[in-house]
């Protein structure tokens, strides 16, 4: 069984997370794929897929969901997790019901809101901007959530040998 693990990350946070989630299920068979630098995956050759993304404005990257609204009807034939890293907590379900299609997330087998972290060291000058006002904070925090990835992550795997 093979597991694909597709995400995108603006500043590493999503990509760490992503690389978590292999490191914790290492004798398994994942591959990482990044949707930067891998536009179109085949996905044919998963039986599992993971699928992640960061919100920034409220929104997960344009490529993500387009790359599940194009591929809807394949995805629906594998196993599905799904999962976003963000910092408002208050907002995370709403942004997450936001990120996927409806038909993904009702297929799904997992789901996670993984928190996220605010790297000022890795932000061009309107990203600290925005940042500064709306969270009114101007130092790099971490906030990821290592709990529920434990948890997406047993889930997901539950009863699998492979
Ligand atoms: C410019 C900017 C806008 C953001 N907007 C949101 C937002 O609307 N909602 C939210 O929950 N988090 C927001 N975040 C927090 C990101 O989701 C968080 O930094 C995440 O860890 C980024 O992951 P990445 O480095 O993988 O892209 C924002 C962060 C930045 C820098």
């Amino acid at each position: 069984m093979r597991t694909a693990i597709i995400y995108i990350s603006k500043h590493g946070t999503t990509e760490k997370v992503a690389k978590l989630i292999a490191e914790k299920q290492k004798h398994k068979d994942i591959t990482l794929l990044d949707l930067r630098s891998i536009t179109k995956p085949l996905i044919e050759s998963y039986d599992r897929v993971i699928i992640g993304g960061s919100i920034h404005a409220g929104m997960i990257q344009k490529r993500i969901k387009s790359f599940c609204e194009d591929n809807l009807d394949l995805l629906l034939k594998k196993e599905i997790g799904l999962f976003i890293c963000c910092m408002m907590k208050e907002k995370q379900n709403e942004q997450f019901e936001n990120a996927f299609p409806q038909k993904l997330r009702d297929h799904c087998k997992v789901k996670g809101c993984f928190g996220g972290e605010f790297v000022f060291e890795k932000m061009n000058f309107l990203e600290k901007l925005i940042v500064k006002k709306v969270a009114q904070t101007d130092i790099s925090i971490s906030q990821i959530d290592y709990e529920a990835i434990n948890l997406f992550v047993d889930e997901f795997w539950k009863n699998k040998k492979n």
